[in-house]
């Protein structure tokens, strides 16, 4: 059966008014983004510096060598590290929960990438560090503008400061912190998730920081409530706590805290979002004390035996955890290994997460090979909470030999009761793979008969202009498509984040939706087209059959053509719903798609609103 008709990208459709009725859009402008509320500004021409050498070190100075506006900037000079850097502490400045933007200028003498980032404590006294934006400086100044920043209240020691390579001078001028402007989200477009709903979950990766800004979290909301993934926030790095390993884990068992992921897991608690946990078991973002004597940073390498009690007691601990701290979040998948076969269907080198090639392996150092990957299922079988599935994860699944290593190492551990589920993690990119290539990995993973998730998907395009967006749009509807052809074997489609500036791969615009919270052309095509598929539940006597169908054309005594709001009037407002239901704006459900679809040809279109409105003069009912 066709579910799904093939999407076309109407170019310029959304600024198409069909038939003359005019439906505002509201487009975000040049104002709406400009500079919010300032609440810290200098221009360093004169005054006490509040900027601090980073850990005491460093000598600042105002000088008047160097000025962007004005006649003088601030001026570091005795750094000697590449982390040594002005840097202001925000704890009185600026609130938690809350969004806000810094814009700088910055300038080194010779060629050097000035990063700007910033550090917090987090609640188990740990510090962290994030890179906010980078700019280059080679003798003129480097402009860090508007760039967002927020951090949650159970933080402290926040700091933003700058740093570039060891011993540079560094200058820095027209410092301002503002509030970000508070752009509302488009409330008047499908949600995604409803526009599939019947098909798959869709779900998002968040992050900590981005609860701070409402507009994203009502993006989350409307879009994507169905899964929540932390992006960083449960992986071993941050899970991990080393000073309670050394003190009370004698060797095998590693002690860990959720200090980082506390603000999700409330968030996801209280809005009762099921969270896809990731991830137990994984050679990157997993420090190398853990595989190592005495949970040290140089001890020796531990042996097998001894890893596979602290593999078993950290996915012990962090499920039981988690089921006893949170007994609110429901955790309906985890991802018990991530990414442990090579695009050649090979296991990885044996090797550390702090060695040179970022790629190698401490679990393979310690193992040999990929047999730690089997312990790892059992164990999270064995503490996961009742219902979780369990899932292997990876990218580059498409890679022939690559889809064959984890095809074969599926079928080996659901033989052995041990897996739920193949995660494709899917981070594409325009050029790279085809979405036909893409479809024969999906199509080998659901000849498994295991389920089948969209863990990670996020597109990248170089191209950022209108061209280059309308061919990410192309791939995104593309890949879609596949997805809905291979539905039956996909519970859940997770988009790796929501707004391109807060992505992993900013810089290349992966994602739905822009800096400005607006819907992009990508969003467009994946919601355009999709048939409506509904779920109805029959019970007869002690029978429950469950039947999915997309809409039908035959006609439904019950419905009145023409009534697309179903209140019993055919009036203006059903012709309106129609019109915004074309340019995506409304999305309409199974029976209001078979009212609104005038001549029962099983397509809503331009045809149907000509039909209406003959319908309507010809009943003469244009009461609004
Ligand atoms: C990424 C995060 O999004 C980044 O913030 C972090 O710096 C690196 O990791 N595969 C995975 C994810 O399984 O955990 C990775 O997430 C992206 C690739």
């Amino acid at each position: 059966m066709k579910r799904h008709t093939t999407k076309k990208l109407l170019a310029g459709l959304l600024s198409t008014v069909l038939l003359g009725t005019s439906i505002p859009f509201a487009a975000v402008t040049a104002e709406d983004t400009a500079t919010g509320n300032v609440i810290y500004s200098t221009d360093f021409e004169s005054g006490d510096i509040l900027f601090t050498g980073r850990d005491g070190i460093g000598t600042l100075s105002l000088s008047t060598a160097q000025a962007y506006s004005g006649s003088s900037s601030l001026y570091m000079t005795d750094r000697t590290k590449g982390w040594h850097g002005p840097q202001l502490l925000l704890d009185d400045i600026c609130e938690p929960n809350k969004e806000y933007t810094v814009s700088a200028y910055a300038m080194t003498a010779w060629y050097n990438t000035i990063k700007l980032s910033i550090e917090y404590t987090d609640a188990a006294g740990e510090r962290h560090y994030d890179n906010l934006s980078s700019g280059v400086s080679n003798g003129n100044w480097a402009e860090f503008s508007n760039i967002k920043f927020s951090f949650t209240d159970d933080v402290t020691n926040v700091y933003i400061y700058f740093e570039c390579n060891d011993g540079a001078d560094m200058y820095i001028d027209d410092f301002t912190l503002a509030e970000a402007p508070v752009i509302p989200i488009q409330e008047d477009i499908a949600s995604l998730k409803d526009v599939y709903s019947g098909y798959f979950k869709i779900g998002t990766a968040i992050m900590a920081s981005n609860l701070a800004s409402p507009s994203f979290m009502d993006l989350v909301e409307k879009h994507f409530n169905e899964s929540i993934t932390f992006g960083n926030e449960l992986k071993p790095d941050y899970v991990l706590d080393q000073a309670a390993s050394q003190e009370k884990g004698n060797d095998v068992n590693p002690q860990v805290n959720f200090a980082q992921a506390d603000a999700l897991l409330k968030y996801c608690a209280e809005h009762k979002i099921p969270v896809r946990g990731h991830t137990l078991v994984w050679h990157s973002q997993t420090p190398d004390w853990f595989f190592k004597e005495g949970f040290s940073d140089d001890g020796a390498w531990v042996d097998k035996d001894t890893m596979l009690q602290r593999m078993e007691n950290y996915i012990k601990n962090v499920m039981e955890g988690l089921a006893t701290q949170y007994p609110d979040v429901e955790f309906y998948a985890w991802d018990v290994v991530n990414e442990a076969w090579t695009d050649n269907g090979t296991p990885r080198e044996a090797g550390s997460s702090k060695s040179e090639d970022s790629n190698s392996s401490a679990w393979v150092r310690i193992f040999g090979d990929n047999s730690f990957i089997e312990p790892a299922f059992e164990y999270a079988r064995k503490y996961a909470p009742a219902g979780c599935k369990l899932y292997y994860n990876d990218f580059n699944e498409y890679m022939p030999s690559k889809t064959t290593a984890i095809y074969d190492m599926a079928m080996d551990l659901k033989e052995k009761g041990l897996i739920d589920g193949i995660g494709m993690q899917s981070h594409l990119d325009v050029g790279f793979p085809t979405a036909s290539a893409y479809r024969k990995a999906l199509d080998k993973f659901a000849s498994t008969g295991l389920d089948v998730q969209i863990t990670e998907l996020d597109i990248t395009t170089s191209d950022t202009s209108e061209t280059g967006l309308q061919n990410q749009a192309q791939l995104y509807s593309d890949i879609f498509d596949v997805y809905v052809d291979y539905a039956d074997s996909i519970s859940a489609v997770v988009i790796w984040g929501v707004t391109d500036d807060q992505s992993w791969r900013a810089s290349r615009v992966p994602l739905l939706f822009d800096e400005n919270f607006q819907a992009k052309p990508a969003f467009y095509s994946v919601i355009d087209d999709v048939e409506p598929k509904v779920t109805t539940t029959t019970t007869t006597g002690t029978t429950t059959t469950t039947t999915e169908t997309t809409t039908t054309t035959t006609t439904d005594p019950d419905i009145i053509l023409g009534d697309v709001d179903l209140d019993g009037i055919v009036r203006l407002n059903d012709l309106i719903l129609l019109q915004k239901y074309l340019i995506r704006k409304e999305t309409l459900n199974a029976e209001q798609g078979k009212a609104a679809d005038m001549n029962q040809d099983d397509q809503i279109n331009v045809v149907d609103i000509i039909l209406w409105e003959r319908l309507a003069i010809f009943t003469q009912n244009w009461d609004a």
